[in-house]
């Protein structure tokens, strides 16, 4: 049956701190995409990650989504939604069941994650995604989709992740409140994962870090599937704070100086220059400070966000797990020297990722800033497609997850 108009058309919503990225596209026979709609508004109504403030929020995600509707010539009706922010919290899991006939079924498939999801849930959270590592059927390890397979014993070894139910639903609020129903949240990291990685990547193991500008998103991968989650309430902003409150000026100048002349770390400086920076108090008050003035408020900063990834790998002893190394995406991983930091904290090889263009990406969004909003387009396409694909169980939402109820079913 041929398909619908509609139905090729995907849109994705990257509600960040600092900006609003609305992508709209079109699927190419081929499961690839082309991107025919962006919008982009800077965002105003949250924190960390976490809607503050509804309206503010709502009116930002409007007119994100006039301007991509506007350029894609079409309206849009529901978007897969990123989520990200401090109330994200992750643990592995372990399941197992006795195999009903002597082949792996659907069923069997469902009961089994059923058993790995059956852990305590802090009161207020809930489970987003039950992403399946990998299987064991009697003593075959490492098996990828075990239907069809024979054996006595299905044992799953699975990555939760939960989020605050407040914080998933204010956000599925306010797209409603856009006009926009929410068919997807994921996470953040998972999504910039699909923008920036490579499959090879992914199987030898790697770690991607999304510097945004509220949250820094950290996320292992090996053997093809989800090692590790960790959200960081550290990032962009936090460096611009600490350069306004430093050098005592203006959040505008912070951002500005930071762009222009800031560097993560004193080796990468090449000359000492002397910059113009606006007083707080505004008006065309003055000062003068230099180059190196602004590294030695930056590169604590950047020493402290590395750090504490750095801490997670020890901590969960995830150093043979990024064997091919570390991937830096989001704005903050703009920062000049950040790559030079990365390599000498953790000793493996770093890279700046950017989205990976497989189709007509339009060349404005050839930035790391949007591996995200793009990476979320990216999941939607491959969803039906991914064996290791996760389950996503959320009770809160499942108003609106009518299409994701649909390929949870697939996948079995
Ligand atoms: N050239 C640059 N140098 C340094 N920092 C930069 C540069 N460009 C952007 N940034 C920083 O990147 C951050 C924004 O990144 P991004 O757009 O990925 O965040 P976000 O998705 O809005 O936020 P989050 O993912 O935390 O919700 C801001 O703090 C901004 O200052
Ligand atoms: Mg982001």
């Amino acid at each position: 049956m041929a398909r619908t108009h509609v139905d090729e058309i995907i849109a994705a919503i990257d509600i960040g701190t600092t900006k609003i990225c609305v992508l709209i596209a079109r699927k190419l026979h081929d499961e690839s995409i082309e991107v025919i709609g962006i919008g982009k508004s800077p965002s105003e109504g949250l924190h960390k990650g976490v809607v503050v403030d509804i309206a503010r929020t709502v009116r930002s995600i409007r007119a994100a989504v006039s301007e991509a509707e506007l350029m894609a010539g079409m309206k849009i009706t529901s978007a897969t939604i990123g989520i990200a922010g401090g109330h994200i919290s992750s643990v592995n899991s372990h399941g197992v069941i006795p195999v009903k006939r002597t082949d792996v079924s659907a069923t069997d498939m469902e009961n089994v994650l059923a058993a790995a999801r059956a852990i305590p849930v802090p009161e207020g959270q809930e489970i987003l995604h039950v992403l399946p590592q990998y299987f064991v059927i009697d003593r075959r390890e490492k098996v990828h989709d075990p239907r069809g397979m024979h054996g006595v014993r299905l044992e799953v070894q699975a990555h939760i992740i939960m989020g605050a139910t407040a914080a998933v639903q204010d956000l599925v609020t306010c797209c409603e409140k856009a006009g926009i129903l929410v068919d997807d949240v994921v996470l953040e990291q998972i999504a910039s994962a699909y923008a920036v990685l490579s499959d090879d990547e992914k199987e030898l193991g790697v770690g991607v870090l999304d510097i945004g500008g509220g949250t820094s998103d950290f996320a292992v991968y090996q053997n093809g599937s989800i090692r590790h989650t960790m959200v960081l309430p550290v990032a962009g902003n936090h460096f611009t704070n600490d350069l306004a409150i430093g050098l005592r000026t203006t959040i505008a100048d912070a951002e500005r100086i930071k762009k222009e002349y800031g560097l993560a770390c004193m080796g990468a400086l090449k000359r000492n220059e002397l910059i113009e920076v606006a007083k707080v108090q505004g008006g065309n008050a003055r000062d003068v400070v230099e180059s190196a003035d602004i590294i030695s408020i930056l590169e604590p900063r950047a020493r402290e966000v590395l750090a504490l990834v750095r801490d997670e790998v020890l901590e969960h002893h995830l150093h043979s797990y990024i064997r091919t190394g570390i991937v830096l995406t989001g704005g903050g991983a703009l920062l000049r020297g950040m790559q030079l930091l990365a390599e000498d904290i953790f000793d493996v090889p770093i890279r700046i990722g950017h989205p990976r263009i497989e189709f007509s990406l339009p060349e404005s969004l050839d930035n790391p800033m949007y591996a995200t909003s793009y990476g979320l387009l990216l999941h939607k396409v491959n969803k039906e497609h991914d064996a290791h694909m996760q389950s996503i169980d959320a009770p809160l939402v499942k108003r609106v997850f009518e299409t994701m109820k649909s390929w949870v079913m697939d996948f079995f």
